[in-house]
Formats: C-alpha cells, sequence, structure tokens
C-alpha cells in the first residue's frame, strides 16, 4: 500500500519559486497497476522521485508498506529503497563497465546475502530471455535488450513496487510492445505494485487505471 496525503513539492531558484506538486493525494493498493500521464512539465518524474524515496525535499506525508518515509533516517531509507522498491528509466541507468549479470546482481550488493540472489538474477535473466547474454556488456545490446536487463535489475530484490519512468520512451514501436508485455506477465507472476508513467496512450490502456497529472494536483482519468 502506498499513500501519499497533502504532498506538496516546490523547487526554488534564486527569488524564484516552482510550485510542482500542488496537495497530491493518493492511495495506491498493493498488486495495482497504474499509470500516470498528464503534459510535459508538470511534475510526474517529481511524483515518481517522491515515491521512490529519492527525492526527500517535501511537504506532506508519504507512506510506503506501511512506513512513513519522512520518519525514516537517510541511511533507513536507503535500505529500504533498496529492498522494497524497483525503479525502471527512460535511459535505463545501466553500468558500462559491467556485464550484463553482475548489473542485475548490483541492488543485491548491497544487502546483506549477495549469494542469496544469485539464482534468481539468472532465472530474471532467462525470465526476459537474455540468457544467451550473460558475460556480455551493455553497451553491446539493442535498446529493447537494455531495459529488459533494467527490468530484470529492479525485480532482483523481489521488490513489492515497480516504478517506471517512461520505460518505453527510447524505443520503437515494436520494442515497446514487447516490453509492455514483459512488464504485464511480470506484474501478474510477482504480484507487485506497478506504477508507469508514460506518454503513450496504448501503454496506459494496458494498466488498470490512468491517473492524470494537472496543475500539480492528481486526478483519475
Ligand atoms: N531539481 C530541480 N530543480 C529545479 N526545477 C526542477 C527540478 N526538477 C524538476 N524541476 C522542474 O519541475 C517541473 C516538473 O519536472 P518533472 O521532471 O517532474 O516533469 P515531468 O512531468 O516528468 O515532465 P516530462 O514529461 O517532460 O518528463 C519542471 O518545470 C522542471 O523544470
Ligand atoms: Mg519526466
Amino acid at each position: 500500500m502506498i499513500d501519499l496525503s497533502d504532498v506538496h513539492r516546490t523547487f526554488v531558484d534564486g527569488s524564484h519559486e516552482l510550485k510542482v506538486l500542488q496537495g497530491v493525494n493518493w492511495h495506491i493498493e498493493d498488486g495495482d497497476s497504474i499509470a500516470v500521464m498528464g503534459r510535459s512539465g508538470t511534475g510526474k518524474s517529481t511524483l515518481l522521485n517522491l515515491i521512490g524515496g529519492l527525492d526527500r525535499k517535501y511537504k506532506g506525508g508519504i507512506k510506503v508498506d506501511g512506513q512513513s518515509l519522512e520518519k525514516m533516517s537517510d541511511k533507513e531509507l536507503t535500505r529500504f529503497r533498496n529492498e522494497k522498491i524497483g525503479l525502471v528509466f527512460q535511459s535505463f541507468h545501466l553500468m558500462d563497465q559491467l556485464t550484463t549479470e553482475e548489473n542485475v546482481m548490483l541492488p543485491t550488493w548491497f544487502s546483506q546475502k549477495p549469494g542469496e540472489y544469485h539464482q534468481r538474477s539468472c532465472d530474471l535473466l532467462q525470465r526476459v530471455g537474455l540468457a544467451d547474454k550473460i558475460g556480455k556488456y551493455p553497451n553491446r545490446l539493442s535498446g529493447g535488450e537494455k531495459q529488459r536487463i533494467a527490468i530484470a535489475r529492479a525485480l532482483v530484490m523481489q521488490p513489492k513496487i515497480l516504478l517506471c519512468d517512461e520505460p518505453t520512451g527510447n524505443l520503437d514501436e515494436q520494442t515497446s510492445e514487447e516490453v509492455l508485455q514483459l512488464f504485464k506477465e511480470l506484474h501478474q507472476e510477482e504480484g507487485i505494485t506497478l506504477i508507469m508513467i508514460t506518454h503513450d496512450h496504448r501503454i496506459a490502456a494496458a494498466t488498470q487505471k490512468t491517473m492524470v497529472l494537472k496543475n500539480g494536483r492528481l486526478e483519475q482519468d
């Protein structure tokens, strides 16, 4: 479960204040799959970064899996994020100097027992259809393959929540379809809560619900 109550985020640049989120209230049940749409610059990424614990400079309350993010220390939040939340971005954010399986294993290196996730990371690489890319480096992969690696990495710690910021934004139509199909299947298989920012109505149509961010507030479509 995720709960946002009266969340505000303002960016200050010198004497200029940009009020991006102006009282966002949102209740998300476990296992929901939700698309977030809205015009460029409305604050979709800002909102996702708050839920993902990447940005703490907000007012209001954010509860993820029963825990208030604002009550955690930075260290607690980092650990919480690594265990509970998977993140997927438009530009993949893979480490070029690590192999595909090292990229997938990366989040586990910050856990107590990385060894315990070795089998899962192999299974995930297989699951996303890239078992034959083990030992390869990301710069040798196509965009769709890179995103599959990023998805496997986001899932390796068995997070409860998967946050995706325009995950198909850099992919062609056909590859977007394939990645979307993968998201749909994984959402069901993993029983995960899926929140996906997108500009693509076909992708939004594949989720259970669509929310629109407008004038600093979130509305149901
Ligand atoms: N760190 C920052 N400092 C100052 N302003 C910022 C910062 N991050 C975002 N903004 C501003 O906040 C607004 C919302 O940005 P955000 O990236 O959340 O929009 P978005 O809805 O994700 O847009 P897009 O669809 O183009 O990705 C924009 O006007 C942006 O310039
Ligand atoms: Mg954005």
